[in-house]
């Protein structure tokens, strides 16, 4: 699927603005991984990760009362469209309720980033400048550490690019915050 179609797709299923923008950090985030962990990768290999991750969660807003179908519903609705990698990615996401079991680099990467790009927002946000460009990996370091902060964001979950990536996790936090950055603007941040 071209970048184009998703993203079509993505705005036909997703109506909630803020939904869309973790969706575009997302993509920027698989993109900047899938380069430092395959720097010979080639388009048709930077397209997957980029399609997982601006598609993994255009489901929600039909499967919002029912998390165990978050992902299944996306796969009946275009799984014909998308790579079989591709799709599986998006389903690992959701490991704990679909039973699908991370496995590839690209599973795993979508499975850590999901919830850190949602923290380096929520640090955007407190930051006085409100602002992304403001943001250093030490800032929102400081953020992921602070237990009260951004609760929902799980950080067992992010820190698991350590041990499944082979990223260490200031690293990882500093390839996502470039990569968020350079899309500021589509974010509003
Ligand atoms: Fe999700
Ligand atoms: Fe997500």
């Amino acid at each position: 699927m071209t970048r184009q179609d998703a993203l079509q797709t993505l705005t036909g299923l997703i109506s909630n603005p803020n939904l869309i923008k973790h969706h575009l950090a997302c993509e920027v985030i698989m993109l900047s991984l899938c380069k430092r962990l395959n720097p010979k990768a080639d388009s048709l290999t930077l397209n997957k990760w980029g399609t997982v991750g601006l598609l993994h969660d255009a489901d929600y807003e039909l499967t919002r009362d029912n998390p165990t179908q978050h992902t299944l519903v996306l796969e009946q609705r275009i799984g014909n469209l998308l790579d079989s990698d591709v799709m599986y990615a998006i389903k690992a996401h959701n490991f704990q309720k679909t039973g699908v079991e991370p496995k590839s680099q690209m599973d795993w990467a979508m499975y850590c980033c999901d919830e850190l790009s949602g923290l380096i927002i929520a640090a955007a946000l407190v930051h006085p400048d409100k602002k992304l460009a403001s943001l250093t990996p030490d800032f929102v370091m400081k953020r992921y550490n602070e237990k009260g902060f951004a609760q929902g964001a799980d950080r067992e979950q992010i820190a698991l690019c350590e041990q499944k990536l082979n990223i260490a996790l200031p690293q990882f936090i500093q390839i996502a915050l470039s990569a968020m950055q350079k899309i500021a603007p589509d974010l509003n941040l």
